[in-house]
């Protein structure tokens, strides 16, 4: 299931072009990502014009390379919305999985500078997105990199993302990655968990690590900061919010059947969760000390199609609460402001508040390695936007 698919808004033009006839011409909008579509679409009559927009952010290069045949070179747009995040915010349109975009002047067409005799043997560790794009840019200027994953298949975070429901576009920007790495000869090992001693022995030049983030459960928030922790949160029934995504991927009925997720991100992945246990019956509710639930899927337009699938799911929507206790499988939870306290039974508790970097791999090697870099979420856990840029920006300078 997708939110928007491709070419979503094809029905609406037909019909625009049938009341308008030959009055006016009719553009369509709409996620089209490709050239052909948009040839499609024409030659159907869908239209007059297609416009492709947030394609033309994620790869202004769109039709020049589609001219030249060079389509397997294209960055697909995977419809994640930060460009429009931006423009909420009042800030600079960039986007999620093309760095470059907003900063053509340092980093537009022709400012790649080739290494030539200064080619390093670069090892990077960690295949998601900081990585991949670091080791694609880093070899597309003549470095001679390999990439290194624990996991059997490369896009790091971005794999559990695209499993949740209406996700599909990170599995976009995955394969605009895995392009990117393929097109400029990086060698590219999966299944390699990369110790202090074997990146030693590997003896590169450089040693890049890329091993990102992992979720805690202290429940440490803003909204008490008289507490480090939620008293009881080391019951048995509590799981922090990547462990329990893991495993609901794996059978939805394995938190068991009333779960309540604790979210202090705003992001999507406690929704995305609740949806999934929604659909396989588990009763859910989601909770949040903040004014608004979900505040940057208002942002990514994502609130209009989330949150009306949830209600009618019948998934609960608190704001604005927060949990005072767990003991064993009982919570105590209540509104931020004050007032009576509800007292419930769930199976599971789910916390999705922090993430902390997993820097250990690059402390080891301090002083160990010729060149050590360190960039994405194992410097600081953000989004998907600013480890991107991260490792574009090193592979351009390496
Ligand atoms: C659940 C969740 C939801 C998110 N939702 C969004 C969102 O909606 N929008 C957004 O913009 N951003 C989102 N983000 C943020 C975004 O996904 C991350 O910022 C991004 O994935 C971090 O990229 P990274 O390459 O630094 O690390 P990761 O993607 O975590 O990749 C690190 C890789 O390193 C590998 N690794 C670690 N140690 C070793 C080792 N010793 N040997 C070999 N391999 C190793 C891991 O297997 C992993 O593949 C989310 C993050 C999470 C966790
Ligand atoms: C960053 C950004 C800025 C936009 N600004 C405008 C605008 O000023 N006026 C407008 O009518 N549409 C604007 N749009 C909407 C687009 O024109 C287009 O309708 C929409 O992005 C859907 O098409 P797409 O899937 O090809 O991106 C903007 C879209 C984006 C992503
Ligand atoms: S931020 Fe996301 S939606 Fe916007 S252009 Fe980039 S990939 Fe497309």
């Amino acid at each position: 299931m997708e939110a928007t698919p491709e070419a979503f808004m094809e029905p609406f033009a037909r019909r625009a072009k049938e009341i308008v006839g030959d009055r006016a011409k009719v553009f369509m909008v709409g996620r089209v990502l490709d050239l052909a579509t948009a040839e499609r679409l024409l030659d159907d009559g869908a239209a007059d014009m297609i416009a492709l927009t947030r394609q033309q952010i994620a790869d202004p290069f769109t039709v020049k390379k589609t001219r030249e045949g060079r389509t397997h070179e294209i960055n697909k747009c995977a419809g994640i919305n930060f460009c429009v995040e931006r423009l909420v915010d009042n800030r600079e349109v960039t986007c999620a999985i093309n760095p470059s975009a907003g900063r053509e002047a340092a980093w537009g067409e022709g400012s790649l500078q080739p290494v030539g005799a200064a080619a390093k043997r670069i090892l990077v560790v960690g295949a998601g997105p900081a990585g991949m794009r670091m080791a694609g840019i880093a070899a597309s200027r003549g470095h001679r990199v390999t990439l290194v994953d624990r996991e059997h298949e490369a896009g790091g975070n971005w794999n559990t993302l695209r499993k949740l429901p209406s996700r599909k576009g990170w599995a976009i920007a995955i394969d605009n990655l895995v392009r990117l790495c393929a097109n400029n000869g990086v060698d590219v090992q999966l299944g390699v968990e990369a110790t202090p001693e074997w990146i030693q022995a590997q003896a590169a030049d450089a040693v890049v690590v890329a091993t990102g983030a992992h979720w805690e459960k202290t429940g440490e928030s803003p909204a008490r900061p008289d507490r480090e922790h939620i008293p009881g949160i080391d019951s048995l029934c509590v799981l922090d919010a990547g462990t329990a995504v893991k495993r609901a991927l794996a059978n939805a009925s394995a938190l068991g059947q009333r779960v309540l997720i604790v979210d202090d991100g705003a992001g999507y992945v406690p929704f995305g969760l609740a949806e999934l246990l929604a659909d396989a019956g588990v009763a859910v509710e989601v909770i949040s000390p903040q004014l608004l639930l979900g505040e940057e899927l208002l942002k990514s337009l994502d609130m209009p199609h989330v949150f009306p699938r949830l209600v009618a799911k019948g998934v609960k929507l608190t704001p604005q609460t927060f949990v005072d206790s767990i003991d064993g499988t009982t919570v105590t939870y209540g509104f931020i402001w004050g007032g009576p306290r509800r007292t419930a039974n769930f199976d599971t508790v789910v916390i999705a508040m922090h993430k902390a970097p997993n820097a250990d791999l690059y402390f080891a090697l301090k002083g160990k390695v010729k060149e050590l870099y360190r960039i994405g979420d194992c410097v600081a856990p953000r989004k998907a936007a600013a480890v991107g840029y991260e490792g574009e920006k090193l592979g351009r300078e390496i």
